[in-house]
C-alpha cells in the first residue's frame, strides 16, 4: 500500500503509474487529475478522477468502457485479465461456474455487446454468479444512453474500491472525507436531511454499503432497511461483537450524529484486515436505517426491528404526506411482513458498543478528547394535539374566545416550569403548529411535541404526570380539548460495567490520561434499545464549537476522529473473548 501522503508528493509520472490500475488500462484518468493535488482524502482523490471521467469525451468514455474484459469471459479463462480484475472476478465466484452458468453468462454477453457494442462492466464486489447473472439480464435491456451512464458508475465503484485497498491514510482524515461525502446527500439542496427511505436515505445506505464492502465486510440489507456488514472471526461459529449506530438525520442535521458510529468502525475494520488482523470473535457492523423519528414520528426503527422489539401497529403512521410506513416500505422493495425475522438471536452476543459524538459541552469544557458512557437517559415523546375554535380575528371579543395557539404557548410554558430547576430533568417542545392557520384567523388547532429526557425514571415520570396535569387545568380554564398521543416511552438504561471498564482502559491507553471521564448519555441512542438483548456500551467523543448537535455546525476535529478510532481499534484487539 502507498499513502496519500506520498501520492500527493510524488511526479506526476511516478503518480500516474502508481494509480495506473484503478482506472482499467487507462492512465489518462490520473493524469488528468495529478496537477489537482495535494488531495485531503482518498476519497477526494477518488472524486478528482470520477470527475475527470465525468467531463471526458465521449470517446473516452467509451474506450474506458471497453478497456474493460468480460465477466467470465474468454480473456479470463485465457489469464489474460489485469491482477485487479482477476482477484475481482474470483472473488465473485465467477472462476468457479457451472456449465450452464458460463453458457449463459456468454450468451448474455454476446447479447450485450451486440446491442451496446461494449462489454457489460459490473463492480462484482457483494455480487455472486446468480446476481452477476440477473444483473445481466436486466441491464441487456436497458438504452444505450442509460446502459453506458450505469457502466460509467460501476466504473467509478471499482475504482473506489481499488483504491481503499491501495491508498492507505490515517483514519481520522479517512472518517471526517466519509462524514463529509455522505453528507453531500440530501433531500434538501440548502441543509442535510436523511428521513427514512427517501430516495437520499436509500442512496445513503448504498454508499455505506459500497464501503463496508470496500472494508471486505459481507454485507446485507435486512427488512427495515439496516445496513449490516460482517467480518467473520476466526472460527466459523465464534462470538459476535456488535457495533454500529444511525445514518437517518434530523432536519437540518449536522453531519457526525449517528455517522460516526458507522463510517469509524468501517474504517478500523478495514483497517486491521489490511493489517492481516483477524478477531477471534465475529464483528458486525450495523448502519440503523432509522434512529431519529423524523418523518413517522416512530424512532428507533432499526434497533427496534433488530432487538425484536418492532411492533407491527407502527406499520399504520402515516408521514406529512399521509403515506403510511407499510406502503413507504414496500415502494422501497422492503417486506414489512419479513420484520420479525430481522430479529438477532441473543445467543452467542459478546455485546453492542456504539461510537457516538457527545452532542454536548462537557467534554469539550474539561478538554478531554474521549468519554465512556454510563447511563442512557430515558425519555418520554408525545404528540399533543389542542382543538379550541376558529373564528374572524377582527370579530370575535378577547374573552370569547377559544384559541389554541394560546393555550400551546400555556403548554410551552408550563413544559418548562416542570422540567426546569432538576440537575438531568430536561423537556422540550420542538415542533409547534398551527395547521392550515392564517393571519386573519384565530387559531382553531395547534399541533405540538413534547420530548421529556431525565436520567432517572422517577424523575422524568413525575414530571411528566406534572406537565399533565397542568395540561388539564389549561384545557378547562381555556374550554379547549387537549389530546395526547404517547409515541414513545423508554426507561433509562445503564451501561454495562464490563463495557465501561473496557473502555475506560482503551481510552486510558491512547490518551494516556490518568483519569477517564464518565459521563451520563442525555440523548437517546439505538444502544439503548440493543441493551434489551445483550449488554451495551458506549464511547463518547468530543465535538467541537461549542458541543452544539442537531444542527449542521456540529463539528469533529480530524485529530479526535483519529483518537477514537484508535480507541476502538485497541478495544477491539483487548476484548475479552470468554472461552
Ligand atoms: C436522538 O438524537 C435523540 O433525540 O436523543
Ligand atoms: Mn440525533
Ligand atoms: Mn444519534
Amino acid at each position: 500500500m502507498i499513502t496519500l501522503e506520498e501520492l500527493n508528493a510524488l511526479p506526476p509520472p511516478q503518480f500516474v503509474a502508481a494509480l495506473s490500475g484503478i482506472f482499467e488500462r487507462s492512465p489518462w484518468v490520473p493524469e488528468r487529475v495529478a496537477r489537482a493535488r495535494p488531495f485531503s482524502s482518498v476519497l477526494t482523490l477518488h472524486a478528482a478522477m470520477c470527475d475527470a471521467v465525468d467531463i471526458a469525451s465521449i470517446d473516452e468514455q467509451l474506450a474506458l468502457i471497453r478497456a474493460h474484459p468480460e465477466l467470465a469471459g474468454r480473456a479470463a479463462i485465457r489469464g489474460e485479465l489485469t491482477p485487479e480484475s482477476t482477484r475481482e472476478q474470483q472473488g465473485a465466484g465467477l472462476a468457479e461456474c457451472s456449465p450452464e452458468e458460463f453458457a449463459r453468462l456468454q450468451q448474455l454477453n454476446g447479447l450485450y455487446t451486440q446491442k451496446f457494442g461494449f462489454p457489460f462492466v459490473l463492480a462484482v464486489k457483494g455480487h455472486n454468479r446468480a446476481s452477476v447473472i440477473s444483473a445481466l439480464e436486466r441491464r441487456v435491456t436497458n438504452t444505450i444512453e442509460h446502459e453506458r451512464t450505469v457502466a460509467l458508475r460501476e466504473i467509478g465503484r471499482i475504482a473506489g474500491f481499488r483504491l481503499a485497498e491501495a491508498v492507505d491514510e490515517p483514519l481520522g482524515s479517512r472518517i471526517i472525507a466519509m462524514a463529509e461525502q455522505l453528507a453531500l446527500i440530501s433531500e434538501r439542496q440548502d441543509a442535510l436531511v436523511c428521513s427514512y427511505l427517501t430516495a437520499a436515505h436509500r442512496a445513503t445506505a448504498a454508499l455505506i454499503r459500497d464501503w463496508m464492502l470496500g472494508a471486505g465486510l459481507q454485507v446485507e440489507m435486512d427488512a427495515v432497511g439496516n445496513v449490516i456488514g460482517h467480518w467473520f472471526g476466526t472460527a466459523g461459529s465464534a462470538p459476535t461483537l456488535l457495533t454500529g449506530s444511525h445514518y437517518d438525520t434530523v432536519i437540518d442535521a449536522g453531519k457526525f450524529d449517528g455517522r460516526l458510529g458507522i463510517l469509524l468502525p468501517i474504517a478500523v475494520a478495514a483497517h486491521l484486515r489490511a493489517t492481516g488482523v483477524r478477531l477471534p470473535y465475529a464483528l458486525t457492523i450495523i448502519g440503523f436505517s432509522e434512529e431519529e423519528g423524523v418523518r413517522f414520528k416512530s424512532t428507533f426503527l432499526g434497533s427496534r426491528a433488530l432487538a425484536g422489539q418492532f411492533d407491527p401497529a407502527i406499520l399504520d403512521s402515516v408521514d406529512a404526506d399521509g403515506i403510511s410506513l407499510r406502503e413507504t416500505m414496500r415502494a422501497a422493495g422492503l417486506d414489512p411482513a419479513a420484520i420479525p425475522s430481522a430479529a438477532l438471536t441473543p445467543r452467542n452476543l459478546l455485546g453492542f458498543v456504539e461510537v457516538h459524538i457527545e452532542q454536548g459541552p462537557v467534554l469539550l469544557n474539561e478538554s478531554a478528547p474521549l468519554g465512556v458512557v454510563t447511563s442512557i437517559a430515558g425519555s418520554v415523546r408525545s404528540l399533543v394535539s389542542i382543538t379550541g375554535l376558529a373564528g374572524h380575528a377582527g370579530t370575535v371579543p378577547m374573552p370569547l374566545r377559544r384559541d389554541a395557539a394560546v393555550a400551546a404557548a400555556e403548554l410551552v410554558l408550563a413544559v418548562e416550569k416542570c422540567c426546569g430547576g432538576k440537575p438531568g430533568l430536561v423537556g422540550t417542545v420542538g415542533q409547534l403548529q398551527v395547521p392550515s392557520g392564517a393571519m386573519n384567523v384565530i387559531p382553531g388547532r395547534c399541533d405540538l411535541s413534547v420530548d421529556i429526557r431525565a436520567d432517572s425514571d422517577e424523575v422524568r415520570d413525575a414530571a411528566f404526570a406534572a406537565v399533565l396535569s397542568e395540561s388539564k387545568r389549561i384545557a378547562t380554564r381555556r374550554n379547549v380539548e387537549i389530546q395526547w398521543r404517547k409515541v414513545l416511552d423508554v426507561g433509562c438504561v445503564p451501561c454495562a460495567p464490563k463495557l465501561q471498564q473496557l473502555w475506560a482502559a482503551s481510552i486510558g491507553r491512547v490518551t494516556g490520561a490518568p483519569e477517564v471521564r464518565r459521563l451520563p448519555s442525555g440523548a437517546g441512542h439505538d444502544a439503548m434499545v440493543m441493551a434489551g438483548i445483550t449488554d451495551m456500551g458506549m464511547l463518547f467523543v468530543r465535538c467541537g464549537n461549542g458541543g452544539i448537535s442537531h444542527h449542521p455546525s456540529e463539528t469533529l476535529s480530524v485529530d479526535d476522529a483519529d483518537l477514537a478510532a484508535r480507541a476502538f481499534k485497541d478495544f477491539l484487539l483487548n476484548f475479552p473473548v470468554p472461552s
